[in-house]
């Protein structure tokens, strides 16, 4: 039996923060206790003194070598989920795709082929369907049965993952049957292209134009219409990548109700907006995702809404892509600019600087980035949280540390940082998954094919 103590940190949970003596034993939280009161004995001691102890983060939105637009994601399961581990991350539930024409089993099948052996953190998946059919609903009770239990069904992107709204209603339909999840991309992707097209006729070709065509009303409007097709069908809902202010309304309105409405939001709406899409030379390119950037003014909402559990996650949507030889494909249209961003290794300082600047409490922090995703996407309490019986994936974070975000010290595979230049407030100092140190005092310790792959169960909804 092998056996860690963490002695004199601040272990923050959801619901406590206390300074308390953590032991591991096999991988798990075997138990905590007043600093000093339990004479345990330990292979390992790991002094916290002045740190928090808090869960690994869950980051339940990923995109490792998705392909998209004639390229893919520059991380693969191996750089992605070190990058992750680096920044505090410990679990990611990434998107398998049902191809058009395919079975979600073999999207199913490729994205094991992808991950296993490469990770090293653990990790789970979603299905994205493309081709919602007889067959295809019929798999998703099999699925769920075998832990892959939320689906993502796209009201953008027509003819790539595009559902319309009868299938999302049959996949709600049966969701509603078998206890999975379904995911929504709501932005109204018809809609959008005619302004595409309108956009790239009248010359508008830069990359600010990917955020004017893809308007903030198209956002709400498909998320009220996958809130009432969920009603219909009887169905929660889970809202991914929450941007606009009146998509957040949507939400809330639904959730004042009563309805089961659930949504995520993402950093990069947090701290980034049209400004950034705005930027000259090409520049702009770096910072196109869909749903897409908005002007500031919209973070008030989405700060708001973290705060009052309108939303009640957020993930990274981290979907990198070089800026050389990949956002470039869309110079002089910027329909052709793959869409997506990373931003898998700063999620957990960035919410962290959220809680330095007043936004969020740390306990609310701990909330959004590790329980929620967790209970969110059938994982707790093995992950998200720090009790007795959990996974021993645990970050002791130093609250006082500085740091510059910068794309020259990351370790996402990719050649440029949204936030290049933040001044960030705490830092990593060491992570452990499931017990095994993978970050040891700001070096990497872990491992390719130390992550292991992670069935899940049916979603914990709350209240
Ligand atoms: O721009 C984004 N979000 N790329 C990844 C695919 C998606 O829609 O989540
Ligand atoms: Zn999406
Ligand atoms: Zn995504």
């Amino acid at each position: 039996m092998t056996r860690t103590l963490i002695t004199h940190g601040l272990v923050i949970t959801a619901a406590d923060e206390l300074h308390a003596d953590v032991l591991i034993e096999n991988g798990r939280v075997a138990a905590l206790a007043t600093p000093g009161s339990q004479q345990w004995d330990a292979d390992h001691v790991i002094d916290a003194s002045d740190k928090y102890v808090i869960p690994g983060g869950v980051d339940g939105h990923t995109h490792m070598e998705m392909p998209f637009g004639g390229t893919y994601a520059s991380d693969t399961f191996e750089t992605g989920t070190q990058a992750a581990a680096w920044g505090g991350t410990t679990t990611v539930i990434d998107f398998a795709i049902q191809s058009k024409g395919g079975s979600l089993r073999q999207g199913l099948d490729a994205w094991h082929e992808k991950a296993n052996g490469r990770c090293a953190i653990d990790y789970g998946f979603h299905m994205i369907m493309s081709d919602v059919n007889e067959s295809s609903l019929k798999e998703m009770d099999r699925l769920v049965e075998e832990g892959l239990t939320s689906f993502k069904l796209f009201c953008a992107y027509p003819d790539v993952f595009y559902s319309d709204d009868g299938q999302i209603l049959r996949a709600m339909q049966r969701a509603a049957g078998n206890g999975g999840l379904v995911m929504t991309h709501a932005e109204n992707g018809l809609a959008i292209d005619v302004l595409v097209e309108q956009a790239l006729a009248r010359g508008e070709t830069d990359p600010r134009y990917h955020g004017e065509v893809r308007k903030a009303l198209l956002e709400a409007e498909a998320t009220h219409r996958v809130i009432r097709l969920a009603q219909v069908a009887g169905a929660p809902v889970y809202v991914v990548h929450v941007s606009a202010q009146e998509a957040v309304a949507e939400i809330a309105r639904a959730r004042d109700d009563g309805l089961p409405v659930y949504g995520e939001t993402c950093p990069q709406y947090l701290f980034l907006s049209t400004d950034n899409l705005a930027e000259p030379n090409f520049e702009g390119a770096k910072y196109v995702c869909s749903t897409p950037l908005r002007p500031r003014e919209h973070q008030a909402a989405l700060w708001k809404s973290l705060r009052t559990n309108d939303l009640q996650v957020v993930s990274t949507d981290h979907c990198p892509f070089c800026f050389k030889g990949q956002k470039e494909l869309g110079r002089g249209d910027f329909s052709k600019i793959p869409n997506g961003m990373p931003g898998v290794e700063n999620r957990m300082d960035l919410l962290h600087q959220a809680v330095v600047e007043g936004h969020l409490t740390r306990r609310r922090w701990i909330e959004l980035a590790c329980a929620a995703p967790a209970r969110m996407f059938g994982l707790y309490p093995r992950k998200g949280t720090i009790a007795p019986g959990s996974d021993a994936d645990l970050v002791i974070y130093d609250p006082a540390a500085t740091q510059t975000l910068s794309a020259s010290t990351h370790h996402m595979n990719v050649d440029y940082s949204p936030y290049e230049g933040k001044k960030i407030t705490g830092a990593v100092h060491t992570v452990l998954s499931r017990g095994i140190p993978v970050i040891t005092n700001h070096t990497y310790t872990g491992h390719p094919g130390h992550g292991a792959y992670l069935p899940r169960g049916l979603t914990q909804y709350p209240g």
